[in-house]
């Protein structure tokens, strides 16, 4: 199983910025070692452009950051499934903790759109995790259990494994510079590879289960080496192929 490398660029870059990006990204992580996959989550406006310099090359792969649970309609401001893949996009990220916490997302409507996209044909990342609030209470179990339980309460149990990863998140260290300790991260990954054994048996065990939250070149090493964990989902130090590379290479 190849870890995921996954990059979320959320709302930044340019056209000028992102074709950069790449361009220094392929440059220096063009040649993946053999267990690497790299999948770049683009806004938007950005998809085509990004579509067309990963073209060919090995093991790129490309992502919308949200879409709609509907192939088409009167849903201004919307994207439906259809439209990532005629962009060139083979996954999309759902269930973000900002399109959660922001924009105020339930964990129905994350389930829907879970389901719509496999049924869709596009792979999903769906991202779990708890907030500050919810760990001091001791509820990381069940925070965990609802989302996963709500999230991938559509999905038919005969899933193709490789069409999900499961990206834990815990609010708290998202964007804030604040890591989960290897104890934490191996808690919720073991929890997070039960709930997945529990719904889609032995095809649970290949799953990949990707951490994120302050994921930076200096950590990344000792994250990718911790019992399920299967790549990582990394936001601020994907926007730059420096730092980028450098957490694809470790
Ligand atoms: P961060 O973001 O790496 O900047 O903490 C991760 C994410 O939001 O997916």
């Amino acid at each position: 199983m190849k870890k995921m490398m996954a990059a979320n660029w959320k709302m930044y870059k340019s056209h000028f910025e992102a074709r950069a990006t790449l361009q220094d990204l392929l440059y220096l992580a063009k040649n993946l070692p053999e267990n690497r996959e790299v999948l770049i989550f683009p806004p938007f406006t950005l998809l085509d452009a990004v579509a067309e310099q990963i073209k060919g090359v090995p093991d790129y792969a490309l992502g919308g950051q949200d879409v709609y649970p509907a192939a088409e309609g009167a849903f201004t401001g919307e994207i439906a499934p259809g439209m990532l893949q005629d962009c060139g996009c083979s996954w999309v990220l759902i269930g973000h903790s900002e399109r959660r916490h922001v924009l105020g997302e339930s964990d129905e409507f994350v389930g829907k759109k879970t389901a719509f996209s496999l049924e869709s044909g596009l792979n999903v990342v769906l991202c779990v995790g708890e907030t500050l609030a919810q760990r001091e209470a001791g509820e990381l179990s069940i925070v965990l259990a609802r989302q996963m339980d709500t999230g991938l309460g559509s999905v038919g149990n005969s899933l193709e494994p490789a069409c999900l990863c499961i990206a834990y998140e815990p609010v708290w260290a998202i964007g804030t510079g604040r890591v989960a300790g290897p104890k934490e991260i191996l808690e919720a990954h073991a929890q997070t590879r039960e709930h997945l054994e529990k719904k889609f048996g032995d095809n649970g065990k290949n799953i990949r289960i990707l951490y994120g939250g302050s994921v930076k070149p200096e950590n990344a090493a000792e994250i990718l080496t911790l019992d399920n964990v299967d790549g990582v989902l990394v936001g601020g130090a994907s926007l730059q192929a420096e730092s980028f590379s450098r957490i694809i290479l470790s």
